[in-house]
Parts: structure tokens; C-alpha cells; sequence
């Protein structure tokens, strides 16, 4: 089959978060499986060239006003074609954040253009989230009858938090619709952008892509380990970890925290579990920006409270950095995810892929990934797994603490 993504984030180039993640990994997934596979993507300013292979002007065309150049090259061995339109819409500032909802109808509708022009013959448009929902809709309302006519549409919803009216409408106009967990498939079911619309929604676990996150070939960890050389490997990366950060050279357990610090993420549990890790003497490592300034600055006040009164055993880096995120996940012992909702969540997969022990509320794809050592035996060997974390309902600080006391326990043993 050939099959195309229109998004507007793409690991490693143009990643915000985890739908950047998704778009990479999930057509990586199934290009392996033999199938055609394309990514059409804006040309974003900051996009991350170092990272794209035979970039080259592949041909332009005319639309809406504007003439459109096409870039293309391979990312990840995947083959992307960049919309440049030359009236200049995409060409200042990053992937979010300045007049999006004009920018990315603009992109959608090009992206179909793009198609139709170049007898293009797809037979999935994949489209997602609200960045790429119009794709869906303008498909069926002006090239239905077109040379596209066999095309049909899937739209995924990774996180039905933004956009929900555009949500709507493409869940609407398009042919079947999936989310990325099952659990939040079944939370989310009652919405009404959604409840009309069941009878063509599924929701699907995503997966990461285990040769991009690979403690065995990773550039940014000091030494490379397997699930045999599991405790070298971590204890090499904590080593670099804590020196990289100013932290004290002990093994006591560090938590990582990785994460946009949007409310989504729990950010009342998140400066909870770290204050409680410091009392009961661990360390703290937390990774995080937040699109809100008031959130970023509370941060930064934070940080410095916390590691004035706690010197060398926390450090909180209020910043996007892929590689610091790779020595984390490496070189923690536990990952805490204490999202209010999450519709899958990432990071406690790749943590998991690097040995470091999930610590999450269970709430969509968390529920759906992470089982808890002490409570989901059977739900966790109902589907062939092993026990794998710790997981506490509740949204208060009595359910960190269920699952920290527990993880500071299992430390010991
Ligand atoms: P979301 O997409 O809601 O932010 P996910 O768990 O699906 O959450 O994906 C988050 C992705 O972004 C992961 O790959 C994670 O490692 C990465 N990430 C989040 N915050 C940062 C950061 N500050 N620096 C580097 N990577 C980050
Ligand atoms: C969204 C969700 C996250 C999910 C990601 C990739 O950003 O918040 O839970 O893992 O998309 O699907």
C-alpha cells in the first residue's frame, strides 16, 4: 500500500513532543512491513536540517496565491517532502505558536495539492491531531472526485486536550479514526467530538521505535549495554549523569522526570514526588519546559529553592535537550509519569527500554503499559507480561507516596 502522513512534527527534525515521536517510529513501523511509506511535512524554520539526507528541490508548484516549493529527503530512511510556499507562511519561528490555525489549514490543503499535482496515487491520507485535521476534511470536500478518489482517510487523535472543534469535524469526514491507547479510547468515548463518531474509532497502543531508542547503540550514553550488561551500562550513565549535573557521585536512586510541564503532566504530584524522594534521600532529575512562562518561572523559582536546600542531589534542567534526555532515562533508576491524563505517553516505554523502573498514575496509556509489581499480577499476566512498575490512582499526593514509599522499599531488597 502506499500510504502518506501529513503532520507537522517529526522526530528528529521537528519534535515538540511524542506526536513527533509517532509520525517517525509508527512509518518507520510499517515501511518495515513493505509498505510505501511518505511524510509530508511544513518547512519549518527550525527544522533540524543535520538530520535529513539528499535534502534537494524536488519540483514547485502554483496554489492559493502562492508558488510552493517541495523539498525532499530522507529522514530516519524515511522519504519526507517539505512544503515551502514562498508567500513566506511557514518561514518564521518553530512548529507551534503564530497564527497556527491559518498556517496549518494553508499546509493541509497544500499537502493535498501537492498530491493531486504530482499524480500522486495514496491509499491512506494519515492525518493527525487537530494540526493536520483539516487534511480531512478538505479531502473529502474537494478531492473526492479527484484523481485521489481512492484514498481513504485515517485521522489519530493523539491528545483531543487541543483543537477539539477541528478534532471534531475531521472525525467526521474521515473513514476510520484511532487514538493511541485503548484505555483513553474508552475515557475519552463520552466527548463529543468523538461519542458520534464510535462506530469507526479504535484505539491502537503506540510503540517506540527500538532502534532509534537503543541503549545498545545510543550516541549520547557513555557505554552501551543489553539487558545482560544492564547494571554497567546504568551505572556508567549515572556516573555521567550526576557529573554532568553537579550531583554527589553516590549510588542512591535517582528519579528522572522527563516532560513538557503542561498540567496534563501532574505538575502539583510532579513537585510532590520530588520533594519526597529529597526527604527519603534520593536523587532528583528533572527535564522539563513549559510552553506557559508563569509555569517556566515557577519552575525556575523552584529550582532554586531545591537546590539550595539540597545541594547536589537535585538538579532541574528547565530546558528541551534531546541527548541530556537520553543520559536520563539511562542513568535513572525510576521515571515518574504522573500525568492527570495521558492518551499514551512515551516516556515510560523508552524508560522501560533502558531499565529504568516506570512510576505512573494510572490513567490511559499509562494504565494500558505500566503494571504494578504489587497489584496487577494477574492483569499484567492475562496478557502474557510480567509485572513491570508502580502505578497509584488518586490525583493527591497520598498516591505519589503510595507508589515512591513502595519504589524506595524494593531499592533496599
Ligand atoms: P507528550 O507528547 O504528551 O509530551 P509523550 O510521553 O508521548 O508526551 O512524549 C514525550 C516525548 O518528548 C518523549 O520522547 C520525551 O523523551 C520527550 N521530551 C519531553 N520533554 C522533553 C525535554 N524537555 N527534553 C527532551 N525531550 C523531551
Ligand atoms: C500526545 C499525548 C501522549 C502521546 C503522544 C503520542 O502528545 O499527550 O500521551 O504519547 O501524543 O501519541
Amino acid at each position: 500500500m502506499h500510504i502518506v502522513h501529513i503532520a507537522v512534527e517529526m522526530a528528529p527534525i521537528a519534535k515538540v513532543g511524542g506526536l513527533g515521536d509517532v509520525v517517525t517510529s509508527l512509518s518507520r513501523a510499517v515501511q518495515d512491513l513493505g509498505h510505501n511509506v511518505e511524510v509530508i511535512l511544513p518547512k519549518h524554520d527550525c527544522l533540524n536540517l543535520s538530520n535529513v539526507k539528499n535534502l534537494h528541490i524536488h519540483q514547485s508548484f502554483s496554489w492559493g496565491g502562492s508558488e510552493i516549493k517541495v523539498w525532499r529527503g530522507l529522514v530516519e530512511d524515511l522519504c519526507v517532502y517539505f512544503l515551502e510556499p514562498q508567500n513566506g507562511m511557514f518561514g518564521v519561528g518553530c512548529v507551534y505558536g503564530r497564527n497556527d490555525d491559518r498556517r496549518f489549514g494553508f499546509f493541509c490543503h497544500s499537502a493535498l495539492e501537492f498530491l493531486l499535482q504530482s499524480g500522486s496515487s495514496p491509499n491512506i491520507i494519515h492525518c493527525h491531531d487537530w494540526s493536520s485535521a483539516p487534511a480531512a476534511w478538505l479531502f473529502k470536500e474537494n478531492y473526492a472526485q479527484s484523481s485521489l478518489a481512492n484514498a481513504r482517510v485515517v485521522f489519530t487523535i493523539h491528545n483531543l486536550e487541543f483543537g477539539a472543534h477541528h478534532i471534531g469535524k475531521a472525525m467526521k469526514y474521515c473513514d476510520k479514526a484511532t487514538t493511541v491507547s485503548n484505555t483513553y479510547s474508552r475515557e475519552v468515548s463520552g466527548h463529543g467530538a468523538i461519542a458520534p463518531h464510535l462506530g469507526k474509532f479504535y484505539g491502537i497502543l503506540n510503540g517506540i521505535d527500538q532502534d532509534i531508542w537503543d541503549p545498545y547503540s545510543d550516541g549520547f550514553i557513555p557505554v552501551h549495554y543489553t539487558p545482560e550488561t544492564v547494571i554497567e551500562g546504568k551505572s556508567a550513565a549515572k556516573k555521567a549523569l550526576q557529573q554532568k549535573l553537579g550531583l554527589q557521585q553516590n549510588d542512591v536512586p535517582i528519579v528522572g522526570i522527563i516532560t513538557r510541564l503542561t498540567a496534563q503532566k501532574g505538575i502539583h504530584l510532579i513537585k510532590h514526588a520530588m520533594k519526597r524522594t529529597l526527604e527519603r534521600n534520593g536523587q532528583v532529575v528533572l527535564l522539563g519546559s513549559a510552553p506557559d512562562p508563569r509555569i517556566q518561572g515557577d519552575f525556575a523559582n523552584l529550582a532554586n529553592t531545591l537546590q539550595g536546600e539540597n545541594h547536589g542531589r537535585v538538579k532541574l534542567c528547565l530546558t528541551y535537550d534531546e541527548p541530556l534526555s537520553h543520559l536520563i532515562y539511562a542513568g535513572s533508576d525510576f521515571i515518574l509519569v504522573p500525568s492527570i491524563f495521558e492518551p499514551c505517553g512515551l516516556t515510560q516505554l523508552v524508560a522501560m527500554r533502558y531499565g529504568a523502573i516506570p512510576i505512573v498514575r494510572k490513567t490511559g496509556g499509562l494504565y494500558d503499559t505500566v503494571f504494578d509489581v504489587d497489584n496487577d499480577k494477574d492483569r499484567a499476566r492475562a496478557r502474557g507480561l510480567e509485572p513491570n512498575g508502580f502505578s497509584f490512582d488518586g490525583a493527591d499526593n497520598n498516591g505519589v507516596d503510595y507508589a515512591l514509599n513502595r519504589q524506595a522499599l524494593s531499592h533496599r531488597d
